[in-house]
């Protein structure tokens, strides 16, 4: 098809007329309808998904008359009679509307293309007058857009923003479709040590990658300081990602930095991810809840801080240890003080979902020495409770 130019229409309080009241008249009053348009729908009957629209258009109950085009700046018919249509689209040439006829494309001045909208990205594809292939192409672009497979950046200035991205325990596939959509439009990712650094790689190398650091002994930059590197960005205009390993808000201090970014005013968002806490054991084997052997969950940090242990060794079913290695022998031997069973199984997943993933499993009793002939280290999740032990059943076997 030549000499079909492309063009966005602001339609916001413009008159568009849609003649007919069938479902190709509904679908193209409600895309009209999102876009603001000031829609006048004329049509003896309409169906049922019109009728729902009825609180935001114009119905004329009747048969269509020429001056229903009066004061219209778009005209689509899809009344099913070609008569009727012809005389809409001839009526339309003479008042130099330009029409889209739902009946025949060839005869028509107009075409609607089929849409891709992704936040503020808009793609219109036509398809050589083939509306199946259109929705095709349009659903794998939309897809991509959403997933951030396209390259998304902003080249001009705008508004900055801030969003924490819960990146997942280490494999890179586990981070969201969302969270790569807002990587795809990152101008700033300030990344922790534990985040999937993997997705780095996949950057422009334009993009600015800020270390955090974040590793149990060595903070790169202080809380206070990513606070302020975000804010500090983000008011310059720019679009910063907080790319974090798991979930921003378990034990990962996700509220602080949207606490920062409110104070200072700047647009926060956060995209949820999968936490270490469950896709660490999960990615072991071992389900943190299982019936028959537990279905409550404790999860805990276990850095720098002075639990009340008492309360721990008594808690049925399985207790989770984030930052647990450091101290396992204390935390082990304060559970075994307060009368936790020393058999009680106890699974220590390093490097979960990485290639290098390494499970040891024992009990209570045991399992501050096998870490130790071991060599366990950082970082790792540690599982007590029964269904730690089905690590050995359910694990990898590859
Ligand atoms: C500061 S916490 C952050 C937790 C994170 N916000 C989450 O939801 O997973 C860091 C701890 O998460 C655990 N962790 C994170 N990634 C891990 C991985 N790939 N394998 C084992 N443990 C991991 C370790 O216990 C580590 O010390």
């Amino acid at each position: 098809m030549t000499g079909r130019h492309p063009l966005l229409l602001d339609l916001a309080g413009r008159r568009v007329v849609v003649v007919g009241g069938g479902p190709v008249a509904a679908r193209r009053t409600s895309r009209l309808v999102e876009d603001g348009a000031d829609v006048l729908v004329v049509a003896p009957a309409i169906c049922e998904d019109l009728v729902e629209l009825l609180d935001r258009v114009t119905w004329r109950q009747r048969d269509y008359l020429a001056t229903d085009l009066d004061g219209a700046w778009l005209v689509h018919t899809a009344t099913g009679d070609r008569s009727v249509d012809d005389a809409v689209a001839a009526d339309a040439e003479a008042a130099h509307l330009w029409c889209v006829r739902a009946d025949d494309a060839a005869a028509s001045t107009a075409w609607t293309p089929a849409v891709a909208r992704s936040g503020d990205v808009t793609v219109a594809i036509g398809a050589g007058g083939d509306p199946r292939r259109a929705t095709a192409l349009r659903d794998a672009i939309a897809l991509l857009l959403d997933t951030g497979g396209l390259p998304l950046r902003r080249h001009r200035p705008g508004t900055g923003s801030v969003v924490l991205v819960g990146g997942g325990p280490g494999d890179p596939g586990l981070i969201t479709t969302r969270g790569r959509r807002a990587l795809a439009e990152a101008d700033v990712v300030v990344v922790d040590r534990l985040a999937p650094r993997a997705l780095l790689a996949e950057l422009d190398p334009s993009v600015e990658v800020i270390e955090a650091g974040k590793s149990p002994h060595a903070h790169t930059l202080t809380q206070a300081e990513i606070n302020a590197v975000l804010v500090e960005r983000a008011q310059a205009g720019h679009r910063v990602v907080r790319l974090k390993g798991g979930d921003p808000f378990v034990l990962g201090r996700g509220g602080e930095e949207v606490l920062a970014c409110i104070a200072a005013g700047v647009p926060v968002e956060v995209v949820p991810g999968v936490t270490s806490a469950l896709a660490v054991p999960a990615a072991a084997g071992i389900p943190v809840t299982h019936r028959g052997l537990a279905r409550q969950l404790t999860i805990l940090s276990a850095h720098d801080t002075a639990p009340d242990w008492a309360t721990l060794a008594r808690l049925e079913g399985t207790l989770v240890l984030l930052m647990g290695v450091a101290q396992l022998g204390s935390h082990t031997r304060e559970l075994l003080a307060h009368g936790k069973d020393p058999g009680t199984p106890v699974a220590i997943i390093e490097r979960g979902t990485l290639p290098t993933q390494r499970t040891t499993v024992g009990t209570l009793a045991d399992i501050d020495a096998l870490a130790r002939e071991r060599g366990v280290g950082n970082p790792a999740v540690v599982v007590v409770g029964d269904v730690a032990a089905l690590a050995d059943v359910l694990g990898p076997t590859v």
